[in-house]
């Protein structure tokens, strides 16, 4: 309990000097996180501007709603996202939660510029409308209902396939995946897969683009 309270305190301290900083107009978060990305070693499986992971199965993360980034990081670091590969990451998570802020603050400001033909007579946007992922995810597939819903625009379809069929399966069960894994019980491995690949045709390989 007194940890807790000592923890709460910290945080408000923290908040605090941030406020103080942004108002003597001295730029919030954004320079510290992209290097802190470098320092950390995010960049070594996540890619230059966060968008060219090392390995196609690892996740895209530029652009991302920062409330998601947190609670995936934290969620991975403490082990109660397991599926997939993020063992691998899990070892290396050198980051304590300021941090992790800092990181996730940038990364939001990395543009998701969408290829806007892509939603005409596709069959991966008919998916995306008929199967309601449209509600929680945005109609843009990067909108989403709530901050801590992940955005999906130009993630990789590798990436992209397992995780939906690990929400399916309830292998990847953290954070807020109940809330999508009953849609999912009427999508067929077929359709994950086309959705995937849609989601990767939304956007175009970003990897020479800095932060706005
Ligand atoms: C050794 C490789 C590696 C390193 C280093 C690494 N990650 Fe990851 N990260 C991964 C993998 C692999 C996954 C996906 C796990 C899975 O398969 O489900 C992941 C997942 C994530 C996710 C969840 C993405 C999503 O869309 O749900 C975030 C956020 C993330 N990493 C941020 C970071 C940050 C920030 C750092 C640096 C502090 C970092 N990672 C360092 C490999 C790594
Ligand atoms: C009721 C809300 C809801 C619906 C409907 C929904 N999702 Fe999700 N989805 C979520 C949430 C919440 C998460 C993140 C879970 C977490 O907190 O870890 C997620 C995660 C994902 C991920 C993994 C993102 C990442 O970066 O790891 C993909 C891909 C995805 N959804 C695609 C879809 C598709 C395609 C559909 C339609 C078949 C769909 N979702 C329907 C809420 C929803």
């Amino acid at each position: 309990m007194n940890i807790f309270i000592l923890s709460l305190a910290i945080m408000l301290m923290i908040g605090f000097s941030d406020m103080a900083l942004a108002n003597n107009g001295i730029p919030k978060a954004g320079p510290d996180g992209a290097k802190l990305y470098v320092d950390k070693g995010c960049v070594a499986c996540h890619g230059e501007n966060a968008n060219i992971p090392s390995q196609p199965q690892y996740p895209k993360l530029a652009g991302q709603n920062k409330e998601y980034t947190i609670a995936q990081i934290d969620d991975i670091k403490n082990g109660l996202r397991t599926n997939g590969y993020s063992i691998v990451m899990r070892g290396t998570i050198i980051v304590d939660h300021r941090e992790i802020e800092l990181i996730a603050e940038w990364l939001e400001t990395l543009p998701i510029d969408l290829i806007e033909d892509e939603f005409k007579n596709t069959k991966g946007a008919e998916l995306f409308k008929s199967k309601s992922c449209n509600t929680c995810h945005g109609d843009d597939t990067k909108s989403p209902s709530l901050p801590i819903y992940p955005k999906l625009a130009g993630q990789d379809k590798d990436y992209s396939f397992t995780q939906m069929k690990d929400i399916k399966s309830g292998k990847r069960n953290n954070g807020n995946s109940a809330a999508m894994q009953g849609v999912l019980s009427d999508v067929t491995e077929q359709e994950i897969k086309i959705i995937a690949e849609w989601l990767e045709s939304l956007v175009e390989n970003k990897s020479n683009l800095s932060p706005e």
